[in-house]
C-alpha cells in the first residue's frame, strides 16, 4: 500500500495532514503511550508519520476497507511497527463501513477509549455523524478528534460531483449534495456540546478537544 505514494493516480492520497500530526505531536508530548485512530487509511500517507511518531508506544488502530488496512498493516510490520490494531477493516458492502465496524468495536468492549482519533473516511453525514457520536463518548478527558474536509462537499467533489458521477445524482438528494458534511456533523455534534472545544479549523481541518467528564 505504501508504495502507492507519490505515484500517478495516487496524487489526492499522498500529502499527510500536517495539522492532525501537528496536533499528535502536542498530545503525544503530554503521554507518549497512546490509543490513536485513523479513520480512513487512503494510501497511508498520513498512517506512515503517525506510526513513526508513535514510536511503537500504545496503539494504532486503523478503520477503512478491510483490504487496505491488511495491506497497509503488513506494510508497517515489515518497517518495524508492531503496534497496529488492523481488526476493524470494513467490507465493500453498501451499507458497511467505518461507523458500523467501530460501533462493533465499542459494544464488544474490545475499545474502550480513543486519545486522539483523525477522521478522514467518505465524508458523508451517514458514515461521519454515528462515528463522531460513538468516538466522543469514548475520547479521554484531554483528548483530541480531528477532522479533515470540513469544506468538502459531493457537488465540489471532483470525483463525486452529480455532474461526472450518476450515482451521486441517483443516490443523493440536492441538498445532500451541495452541504458540507463534516461541518454538519462537527457544528451539531461538537460544537454544542460543552465537553468539547473547538481548537482550531486551519487548512479544512478542524480540532476538537475533550475539556470535561
Ligand atoms: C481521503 S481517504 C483517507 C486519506 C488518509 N487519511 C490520509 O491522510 O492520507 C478516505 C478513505 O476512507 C475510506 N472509506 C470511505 N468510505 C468508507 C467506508 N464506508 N468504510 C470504510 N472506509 C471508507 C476510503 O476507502 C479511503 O481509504
Amino acid at each position: 500500500m505504501l508504495e502507492k505514494i507519490g505515484q500517478p493516480g495516487f496524487e489526492t492520497l499522498s500529502k499527510p495532514d500536517d495539522v492532525a500530526l501537528k496536533i499528535l505531536d502536542l498530545a503525544l508530548a503530554e503521554n507518549d503511550e497512546l490509543t490513536v485512530f485513523e479513520v480512513g487509511v487512503g494510501v497511508g500517507a498520513t498512517t506512515k508519520p503517525i506510526a513513526e511518531k508513535m514510536n511503537n508506544k500504545g496503539a494504532l488502530v486503523l478503520f477503512s476497507r478491510s483490504n487496505d488496512v491488511e495491506s497497509l498493516a503488513a506494510d508497517l510490520l515489515a518497517l518495524g511497527y508492531t503496534n497496529i490494531d488492523a481488526r476493524w477493516g470494513s467490507q465493500n458492502k453498501t451499507y458497511s463501513g467505518y461507523h458500523f465496524d467501530l460501533a462493533l468495536a465499542v459494544q464488544s468492549g474490545a475499545l474502550t477509549k480513543v486519545d486522539f482519533a483523525y477522521v478522514d473516511g467518505g465524508h458523508v453525514f451517514h458514515l461521519d455523524a454515528p462515528t463522531t457520536c460513538i468516538l466522543k463518548e469514548i475520547c479521554s478527558v484531554g483528548g483530541y478528534l480531528v477532522f479533515d474536509d470540513w469544506y468538502w462537499s459531493l457537488g465540489a467533489s471532483p470525483t463525486l460531483s452529480p455532474d461526472i458521477n450518476a450515482a451521486t445524482a441517483r443516490d443523493y438528494d440536492s441538498a445532500q449534495i451541495e452541504a458540507s458534511h463534516v461541518r454538519m456533523v462537527c457544528e451539531i455534534f461538537l460544537d454544542r456540546d460543552k465537553r468539547y472545544k473547538r481548537l482550531m479549523l486551519e487548512k479544512g481541518t478542524a480540532v476538537y478537544q475533550r475539556i470535561a467528564q
